[in-house]
């Protein structure tokens, strides 16, 4: 049986490597930090540190094994040198699928249009020039080695222990909702299964969009997570007040627009969702 290598194994590679444990599949699992190894060693798995800021010699099974790699861009920089000191490590014992979680920021903003896979990518911030750079990395690198891969362009993640209760406590207002653009979520149950299912397809396509395919607007989304958790509804105030106020993370958020077509992964990757709709997974307490 093939090793799983979860190359970044914070929020999604754990709820992966669970997963893949529950089938008994081997996972060796890379962190940045020695601590996160050890946590992960504690519960029962293979883990190390590597530093992918420097070229690095990589820990590899003797098995075949297949990858997936869920490490974000140094975000000091303006290219994904961590991926390339990852795949520089590879070329002695290659792997026979390589799967990267990219972001759906590579689209910016497109004043709330569908966009598909086949939609331009747009390096207008520097989150979605590292994104591209990747994506561009690993599509010459797999061409050159001969490595099926594929990239997961990936909404806003949540589900428990990824909510925003930080923003919401802290009352900074949201925009009305008849001013709030469109934005896209995948629940990370949703989210572990299609990591898996594009590890697993015999023969998948190399891009998908990855969401729930119900876009809402951000204040939509806060306003459930509220209601869920039961805390105070945000006060909310016009776009340009809302920006004004912003970090510049969440102004980024607030300056784009768009809804993910999720065709293709529906057809490929995930027929069905465990939770198709922010509604439905962010039922209020009771
Ligand atoms: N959050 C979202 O809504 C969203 C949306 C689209 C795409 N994504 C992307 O999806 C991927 C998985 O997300 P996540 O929430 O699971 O991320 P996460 O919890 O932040 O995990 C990131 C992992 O990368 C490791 N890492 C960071 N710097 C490293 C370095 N220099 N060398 C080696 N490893 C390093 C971390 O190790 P330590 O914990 O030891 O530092 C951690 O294991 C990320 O690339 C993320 O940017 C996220």
């Amino acid at each position: 049986m093939e090793t799983t290598l979860i190359v970044g194994c914070g929020y999604l590679g754990r709820h992966v490597a669970a997963t893949l444990q529950q089938t008994e599949r081997p996972i060796l699992a890379l962190t940045g930090h020695c601590d996160s190894a050890t946590a992960l060693q504690a519960r029962g798995y293979t883990a190390y540190p590597v530093d992918l800021d420097k070229p690095c010699t990589a820990p590899l099974p003797d098995q075949p094994y297949r990858v997936l790699y869920l490490v974000p861009p140094n975000p000091t920089q303006d290219t994904d040198l961590r991926l390339q000191n990852y795949l520089d490590a590879l070329t002695q014992h290659l792997p026979t699928r390589f799967v990267y979680a990219s972001s759906s920021a590579v689209y910016g903003d497109r004043k709330g249009a569908w966009v598909n896979e086949d939609t331009p990518v747009s390096a207008h911030s520097a989150t979605a020039a590292r994104r591209i750079d990747a994506e561009n990395r690993l599509r010459s690198w797999s061409a050159e080695q001969g490595v099926s891969h594929v990239v997961l362009r990936i909404a806003g993640i949540y589900g428990p222990g990824r909510l925003p209760l930080a923003r919401l406590r802290n009352a900074r207002p949201a925009v009305r909702e008849e001013e709030a653009g469109w934005s896209n979520r995948i629940h990370i149950d949703d989210l572990t299964r299609i990591c898996i299912a594009a590890l697993d397809h015999p023969s998948p396509r190399a891009l998908y969009n990855v969401a729930d395919g119900t876009p809402t607007s951000s204040t939509a989304f806060l306003q459930a997570v509220a209601r869920h958790c039961g805390i105070c509804p945000l006060p909310l105030v016009s776009r340009v007040e809302a920006l004004r106020v912003a970090t510049p993370g969440q102004a980024r958020f607030l300056r784009e627009s768009r809804r993910l077509d999720t065709t293709r992964l529906r057809q490929d990757l995930a027929p069905q969702l465990i939770h198709p709709n922010i509604n439905e997974a962010l039922q209020p307490v009771s």
